[in-house]
């Protein structure tokens, strides 16, 4: 299928204006209809361009047919300047097979691989999307490890801004992820005077002025969704994320994409937990999952106003 049969568009004119505008654009993660109608309803009272991202291992839990009749139910026209995007596409077939099924942006993520085989792959997946008008992003640095649950992740390397201008040119991607400090998961600093690393990209962005850069791992771990999840019976105590102010700071310097999973994941946790200790005759999973749905709704209006700055700018 092609993406545009979805109502779907690709990358390219969502960055060019998030750059132009000084605004990021929420990549927000989602797996199941309550974090897609959240996502899609905070697009619409914001009018904010959204990026729908899917990892791979969420494709596979909804499967390709069911998360593509999802996309389709979503009624989504190309003026919501609404993009579908493989997360951290780990090989050329899982990006094939994203734009086969019509995802209109795919990441290959081969960061972990020596510089030369990134390109070259990174190349092979731009070379191949690009004929059908899918945008394409890689990764230069690795951040830390996906977490298990709560421990923080080690190996996790700067982007060197020595290597981007030749990474970019050399692969002709669209988009590029840099690692400035920013960690997946729940339980990114160990203290909250830890700043990112700033200068790494003023530096990018003075050798690429008009270049899309991407930042990962930068949900910012709202502390009133822990209060909630801790008061009712969960145990997430040092859980922090990045400051709001870094990340507004981050999307004035040629940061337009912003990617958000774990913020949802925490909504969603607060809002059952909540929803289950304050009822907890309760056996109806409308209720909690419509609270958990609500919840995230809210969270990603939160976001888009004052994270992203992305409100009102489908026009
Ligand atoms: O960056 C990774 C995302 O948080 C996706 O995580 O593979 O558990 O869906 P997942
Ligand atoms: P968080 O874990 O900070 O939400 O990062 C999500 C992400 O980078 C998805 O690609
Ligand atoms: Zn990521």
């Amino acid at each position: 299928m092609k993406y545009s049969d979805f109502g779907l568009i690709n990358t390219h004119d969502i960055f060019t204006d998030a750059i132009a505008r000084n605004y990021a654009v929420p990549a927000f993660n989602f797996y199941n209809t309550e974090t897609l109608n959240a996502i899609m309803s905070a697009a619409r009272e914001t009018h904010s361009p959204v990026i729908l991202a899917v990892s791979e291992s969420a494709l596979k839990y909804m499967g390709a047919d069911m998360l593509m009749g999802m996309i389709r139910g979503a009624n989504i026209k190309p003026d919501e300047k609404i993009a579908l995007h493989l997360d951290h596409g780990s090989s050329f077939d899982a990006c094939t097979h994203a734009i086969e099924l019509g995802f209109s942006s795919v990441m290959i993520d081969a960061s972990k691989l020596p510089f030369a085989e990134n390109i070259e792959i990174s190349k092979q997946v731009a070379n191949h999307a690009h004929k059908f008008n899918v945008s394409v992003e890689a990764e230069l640095g690795t951040l830390a490890g996906i977490e298990d649950e709560n421990t923080f992740g080690t190996d996790s390397s700067y982007t060197n801004p020595d290597d981007v201008e030749k990474f970019v040119s050399a692969t002709n991607i669209d988009s590029l992820a840099i690692a400035i400090g920013t960690s997946h998961g729940a339980y990114k600093r160990k203290n909250d005077t830890e700043e990112l690393r700033f200068d790494i990209l003023a530096d990018v962005a003075k050798r690429m002025p008009n270049f899309p850069l991407v930042l990962h791992g930068a949900s910012s771990i709202p502390e009133h969704l822990i209060k909630i999840i801790n008061e009712n019976g969960g145990q997430m105590k040092n859980a922090r994320g990045i400051s709001t102010e870094q990340l507004r700071h981050a999307t004035k310097m040629n940061i337009c994409k912003i990617n958000v999973d774990s913020d949802l994941r925490l909504a969603t946790t607060a809002a059952i937990r909540q929803s289950l200790n304050e009822k907890p005759e309760n056996f109806n999973p409308r209720e909690y999952l419509g609270a958990a749905q609500r919840l995230m709704t809210q969270t990603c209006i939160d976001e888009i106003r004052n994270i992203m700055g992305s409100e009102n700018k489908i026009n």
